[in-house]
């Protein structure tokens, strides 16, 4: 069956934040053990955290979504240290999509304003947000997108998972995002299955099993 993935609705997940449910196919987001407690679990406390050592950190994420992931890491940028953010998305959320999240119900300080300006973002355009923060948006597949040699310290590998879209865990894709990190550079995954981590490793990645957000047993680090 084929899966449009601009037919959606908004969920909630247990901690109470909401996320998006494709229609088509048995597929969130985000965990729903809890949208908030995953994406700080894996991508702020097991990435973010693990690399911020007062330097800047670029980091690229595979999946912007809702803009949890990018809001997180804006919030914690103005007291850890400079981000410059990269994010790609083929399938941008609708407006009514947007207004439907409860981000800013249930965050202490959410930057409405800012999580509005990402998800307005031109494609491909730099925005200074802060002076710790600069965003810019790619509305295209990662497939075909373009990405720097050695630029990366941190990718987000936020993609749906392999049975929906194996096409986006291959080597071909894990080489193109091994090329565009530093040395040193990290990525992170919520997803821990063999073939996955067999096939970051057969590109050269040293891969690491940590233990998951509530629900899930591990989650994936590999480092170049
Ligand atoms: C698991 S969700 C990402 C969740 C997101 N990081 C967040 O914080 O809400 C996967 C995302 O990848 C996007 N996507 C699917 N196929 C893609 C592709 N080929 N290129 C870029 N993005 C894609 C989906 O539209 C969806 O937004």
């Amino acid at each position: 069956m084929s899966v449009d993935f601009y037919k959606r609705e908004v969920i909630s997940t247990e901690d109470g934040s909401t996320s998006l449910k494709l229609r088509d196919a048995d597929e969130q987001y985000h965990s729903l053990h809890g949208a908030l407690n995953e994406s700080l679990h894996i991508y702020i406390n097991s990435g973010l955290h693990y690399l911020a050592k007062n330097r800047e950190i670029r980091i690229f994420e595979a999946g912007f979504g809702t803009g949890l992931n990018a809001i997180l890491t804006y919030m914690d940028s103005s007291f850890t240290c400079p981000v410059i953010y990269d994010s790609v998305e083929s399938y941008p959320l609708e407006y009514e999509e947007i207004k439907k999240l409860n981000f800013n119900e249930i965050i202490k300080g959410f930057p409405s304003d800012v999580f509005e300006m990402m998800h307005h973002a031109e494609s491909g355009i730099p925005s200074r947000i802060s002076p710790n923060f600069v965003f810019t948006r790619f509305l295209q597949p990662l497939e075909v997108l373009k990405l720097p040699f050695s630029n990366y310290d941190l990718v987000y590998f936020d993609m749906f998972n392999p049975d929906l879209q194996p096409e986006l865990w291959t080597e071909e894709i894990f080489t193109k995002l091994f090329s565009a990190m530093k040395t040193g550079g990290v990525l992170i995954t919520y997803c821990a299955k063999g073939r996955v981590k067999r096939a970051l490793k057969s590109v050269g990645f040293q891969v690491e099993s940590l233990p998951g957000p509530a629900g899930k047993r591990e989650i994936t680090r590999a480092l170049k």
